[in-house]
């Protein structure tokens, strides 16, 4: 039968039933060997994606072995921004996403139209922006920074350089408060970050007094206030390794737990609820928008491919290939 690629492609991801008798975690791997496929996964994947992956990371070191990835093909187990920034890093090979639909709220909370606006309002600042933003935001930035990265990329700069830092507002007003820099912060935030209940943490540590809360710095003030340490998720996995604590309380998406307990076995961990005890929403309902189901029907049809306008890939490059320099100067 002959693939009818634009068809099948009309939701977003490939819609066919797969063969129930295909065993599609060895499909997998024998198609990623066959085509020379890369699977790059995000720590908020569910846990079945990360166990297949090649590499699972936070979004500093995914774009690193993007842009050094030694394959034709790179599949990216995440959302769209995530997809593009692998593209911008590797542009000569073929970028898999699974599902074209698997946005971001934050990137959304930054149209390019006002935001281009703001930054001709505002002459004369360095523009900062957090990876989780459109490829075109991209393009009106000096240097794009991750939650791993961004305060010593603030930090690196002239105290009297004037800063736009855009799109999260919590993450931009946690780096303003231990820099002292003229920052003008965008008004973004991510969804999953900002749902977190400070009453219903507070309440969980003192049911578990020898809890540590641990949060992403994308969290609002009052769950950063509270947090014993805040970083990405990187640097959270880090911190639950070496940190003496049996028993977490975990502020952020709920996918990092995965790794966590991978590594510490012997620990617990408790995502930290959401306000509404029955949204669900410490889950990324766009990052779970990728299956082990999708993924082996695009690396099948190879397809959706990330494909991005000629015109703005140079631009948008430029300041993540930016930041990569600065963190390997600073050593980050
Ligand atoms: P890091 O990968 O830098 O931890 O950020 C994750 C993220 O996208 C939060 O929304």
């Amino acid at each position: 039968m002959m693939f009818k690629k634009n068809e099948n492609l009309k939701k977003g991801y490939i819609d066919e039933i797969i063969d129930p008798s295909i065993d599609i975690k060895s499909e997998i791997e024998r198609m990623r060997k066959e085509k020379n496929v890369i699977i790059l996964a995000h720590y908020y994947q569910t846990g079945d994606i990360q166990d297949i992956a090649d590499f699972v990371g936070d979004s500093l070191a995914l774009s690193r072995q993007a842009a050094k990835a030694n394959a034709d093909i790179i599949l990216f187990a995440g959302v769209h921004f995530m997809a593009e920034t692998a593209k911008l890093l590797a542009p000569g090979k073929k970028v898999l996403i699974p599902d074209l639909n698997a946005g971001c709220s934050l990137a959304d909370s930054c149209p390019a139209d006002e935001f281009e606006k703001f930054v001709n309002d505002n002459k004369g600042h360095t523009v900062i922006t957090y990876v989780n933003s459109t490829a075109e935001i991209k393009a009106l930035t000096d240097i794009v920074c991750t939650s791993s990265n961004a305060f010593k990329i603030v930090e690196s700069l002239p105290e009297d350089e004037k800063i736009i830092f855009a799109p999260d507002r919590n993450l931009g007003n946690y780096i303003k408060s231990k820099v002292k820099r003229d920052m003008l912060i965008w008004n973004g935030a991510c969804h999953v970050h900002e749902a977190f209940s400070l009453e219903a943490i507070v309440k969980l540590k003192k049911e578990n007094s020898s809890a540590k809360i641990i949060v992403h710095p994308e969290c609002e003030l009052p769950v950063r206030i509270v947090a014993d340490f805040i970083g990405s998720t990187g640097q959270l996995l880090a911190y639950v390794k070496k940190d003496n604590a049996d028993i977490y309380i975990v502020g952020t998406e709920s996918g990092i737990i995965h790794q966590m307990k991978k590594e510490c076995p012997d620990k617990s961990f408790i995502p930290a609820p959401p306000t509404d005890s029955t949204c669900g929403c410490n889950d990324c309902n766009f990052m779970k928008l990728i299956t082990l189901e999708k993924i082996y029907k695009t690396i099948k049809y190879e397809a959706p491919e990330v494909i991005m306008d000629e015109s703005i890939m140079e631009r948008a490059a430029r300041p993540i290939i930016r930041m990569l320099e600065i963190s390997d100067r600073l050593g980050i």
